[in-house]
């Protein structure tokens, strides 16, 4: 695990210094802003999970001790919230798990490993409260190397009953998930009315959305 404060690997010794800790709650309006400003156009024309995140931060779903950024200095350069979710198997039991996301890197901090150490941080926080498991939807070319494997491996569904690469977990105090099967249930943070997105923006800048070819799937 990276200690809260440790050295990356980066090679400018301007940003060295990346540490690693809670979000305070004063720096909320700027985590949803950095969000913004990483999700934009990635995934498609704009993104809402900067609003995601404001959701998260309203409702019972909401971990504090999960809520995390990198910082370099006073900048803050990367955020990552989980929260509560569950896998409700087919006897109607309820297995508490968590959700990672949304998960950001300031794009000018990309691609110098601090996405992964501020990764890692999360999962060891996860495992020190105590956690079981976490999920997420992302790219598994990236989230295997912390170990997050296709949920089907698990005998983890969507809350549809579907699977696909992009839909993984991870078993952080039972690598092998024993007992946790059945569907996975995310807050209602995940599920986002497009009147209410578009009235969220406008306390934001304007920024254009673009169609574009590198548009990613998950
Ligand atoms: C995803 C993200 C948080 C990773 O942070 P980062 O600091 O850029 O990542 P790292 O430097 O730790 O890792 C870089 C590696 O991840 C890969 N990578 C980065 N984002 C990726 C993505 N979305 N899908 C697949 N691979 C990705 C890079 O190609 C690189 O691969 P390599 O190590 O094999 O060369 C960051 O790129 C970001 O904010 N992206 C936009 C928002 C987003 O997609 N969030 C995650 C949604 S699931």
């Amino acid at each position: 695990m990276p200690n809260e404060s440790s050295k990356s690997n980066h090679q400018n010794p301007k940003i060295m210094e990346i540490s690693f800790r809670q979000t305070r709650e004063k720096e909320w309006k700027e985590t949803e802003n950095l969000t913004r400003e990483a999700f934009w156009d990635v995934y498609k024309p704009g993104c809402d999970e900067h609003l995601v995140l404001h959701l998260i931060r309203k409702r019972n779903c909401y971990i504090e001790a999960l809520d995390l950024v990198a910082v370099d200095g006073k900048i803050i350069i990367g955020h990552i919230i989980c929260t509560k979710a569950k896998v409700v198997d087919s006897m109607n039991s309820e297995h508490p798990v968590l959700c990672a996301g949304p998960f950001s890197i300031m794009k000018e901090y990309q691609g110098k490993g601090h996405g992964a150490r501020l990764m890692e941080y999360c999962i060891a926080k996860a495992k020190e409260l105590g956690h079981d498991a976490m999920i997420l939807f992302g790219n598994p070319d990236y989230y295997h190397r912390f170990g997050f494997r296709n949920a089907a491996e698990f005998g983890i569904t969507t809350k549809e009953g579907l699977n696909f690469d992009p839909f993984m977990a991870l078993g952080l105090l039972n690598a092998s998930l024993s007992g946790i099967t059945g569907k996975f249930y995310e807050d209602e943070s995940f599920s986002v009315d497009g009147a209410e997105l578009e009235d969220f923006e406008k306390q934001y800048p304007f920024k254009e959305k673009h169609v574009t070819s590198t548009q990613l799937k998950l």
